[in-house]
């Protein structure tokens, strides 16, 4: 039997960045357990900066460890462009990571004892491979910290540490970025910073950012801000100031 035409809708790379089908991740057991998330679905179209916003324990950290592939979900489909993650082993979801997915959290994670240079190359040292000549001057300039690069964590101020962590994220290239609470340690000015390189990576280089945010104002940022609440998605709003975000949640608060 002749095979079938295979036509462009087949071999189209996939439009989402990312893609949740029906996730649910439940922690503990039996009598006690929590579901942090309940069937949570959601496509994410590349090149878009998405919100995720919640009450505390609504699932948003969940959320984020899911769709980048550190955690697993009991049950539901997650991928990343085409790739499904939920089938892949422990290996290959790590080479996947380091290769595809950029971190950035509140407490930036940088190793102290590794300089500014060192701490932003490490993505590269870890997969065994030479970045490319002068990407991490580039990605160095590009957060203001090309004067910086032999200093140590401990040296710079939070919002300087956080611009690493943010220059360690983007030194890969990845197709999405995934931040939990990057601004929550900082300042507003420092938070407006990482903000806008965050932007950025979406407007000037076609990247995907999902970041989970309390601050209705860095919300603001973003293309679509999705409300989570006790493991749904409760709302997802287009991109819209902070007085707006402001008021949806407190009518959940009410609503609950
Ligand atoms: N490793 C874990 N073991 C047990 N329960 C967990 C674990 N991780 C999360 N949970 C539970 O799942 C629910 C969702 O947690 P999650 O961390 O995703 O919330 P969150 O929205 O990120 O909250 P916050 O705003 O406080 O960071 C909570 O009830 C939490 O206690
Ligand atoms: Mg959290």
């Amino acid at each position: 039997m002749p095979e079938p035409a295979r036509g462009p809708a087949t071999t189209a790379i996939s439009e989402d960045a990312c893609r949740l089908d029906a996730v649910s991740r439940r922690f503990g057991r039996d009598g006690a357990h929590v579901t942090a998330l309940d069937r949570v679905s959601l496509r994410l179209k590349r090149g878009t900066f998405a919100a995720v916003m919640g009450p505390s324990g609504s699932g948003k950290s969940t959320l984020l460890h899911c769709a980048a592939g550190l955690d697993r979900p009991d049950a539901g489909e997650v991928y990343l462009g085409d790739t499904r993650l939920t089938n892949l082993s422990e290996s290959e979801s790590a080479r996947l990571r380091r290769n595809r997915i950029g971190f950035v959290f509140q407490s930036f994670n940088l190793l102290p004892t590794l300089t500014v240079r060192q701490n932003v190359a490490l993505p590269f040292r870890l997969a065994g491979i030479r970045p490319a000549r002068g990407r991490i001057d580039e990605v160095l300039d590009r957060v203001g910290l090309a004067g910086r690069a032999r200093h140590r964590p401990g040296e710079l101020s939070g919002g300087q540490q956080q611009r690493v962590a943010i220059a360690r994220a983007l030194a890969p290239q990845p197709d999405v970025i995934f931040a939990d609470e990057p601004t929550g340690a900082l300042d507003l000015r420092a938070a407006g910073e990482i903000l806008r390189l965050l932007r950025h990576a979406v407007d000037g280089s076609g990247q995907s950012v999902v970041m989970v945010t309390h601050d209705p104002s860095a919300a603001s940022y973003a293309d679509r801000v999705l409300i989570l609440a006790d493991g749904r998605i409760v709302d997802d709003l287009e991109r819209t100031d902070a007085a707006r975000i402001s008021a949806r949640l407190a009518r959940l608060e009410t609503d609950r």
